[in-house]
């Protein structure tokens, strides 16, 4: 199939398209820019990982080891969005596990929450960015159609978003993060909250009342009440 007609199948048109397009070639992958992800492009986060390995939406495809989607519960009620792979990201495929994973790790435990049942976890951007840098609003653009996706297959009823990245991302706030952390945020049928992010609080060791680390307790178990009052609804 020609470029010219796999943009055309990946026309901005089918973006508002809420059911899957039926009559998707599965090798045909969305991986320059020009192509749109349209909603329902994915049914799994397999067919996603496997589009991601080959994506050159932007520049970071061109140093990428592995493409990191995202791990954890496909089915959870919270999901956490990160800023984007890290060194030993990037070697593993896996998110979070440098120090800010294991930092992320103790928070969840810290109310009884794990990556395997509880979170799915994911970044804006799924290849690292040179020198840890931030990814750019170009790379986050380009790799936002892969989020939506992980989204609307996850459907999850929190969002967790760590940092500002991930904030103005995917809420278009873009107030710092030390003015808007522990704040529930409503969107559609969805609830968002900003958190610091683990690496901030790896440079911000005390636990002071008032410090980040202090804050981030707080704002964990904010989670915990709100996710065990959804759960009892339903
Ligand atoms: N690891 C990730 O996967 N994301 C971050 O934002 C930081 C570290």
């Amino acid at each position: 199939m020609s470029a010219e007609n796999q943009i055309d199948l990946f026309d901005v048109a089918g973006a508002v398209a809420s059911a899957p397009p039926q009559d998707v070639d599965p090798e045909l992958i969305p991986t320059d820019v020009k192509i749109p992800i349209p909603a329902g492009t994915y049914q799994t986060m397999e067919q996603m990982k496997a589009h991601c390995d080959r994506c050159h939406r932007c520049v970071l495809g061109e140093n990428r080891t592995n493409a990191v989607i995202g791990e954890g519960n496909v089915h959870a009620d919270i999901m956490l969005v990160g800023e984007g792979p890290g060194q030993t990201e990037d070697e593993t495929g896996r998110p979070f596990v440098g120090r800010s994973g294991e930092l992320l790790d103790k928070i969840l435990a810290s109310v009884k929450l794990t990556r395997e049942q509880d979170v799915f976890i994911c970044n804006v951007v799924k290849c690292r960015p040179p020198e840890n840098r931030e990814p750019t609003l170009q790379e986050a653009d380009a790799c936002k159609g892969y989020l939506l996706e992980q989204i609307r297959i996850v459907d999850p009823k929190i969002i967790l978003l760590t940092g500002k990245t991930a904030l103005r991302n995917l809420l278009g706030v873009k107030e710092g993060i030390t003015k808007v952390r522990g704040q529930w945020i409503e969107r559609g049928d969805r609830l968002y909250m900003p958190i610091f992010h683990p690496a901030y609080l790896l440079r911000n060791q005390s636990r002071e009342k008032g410090s980040p680390k202090w804050l981030m307790w707080q704002d964990i178990q904010a989670v915990r009440v709100k996710l065990d009052e959804i759960q009892a609804q339903s």
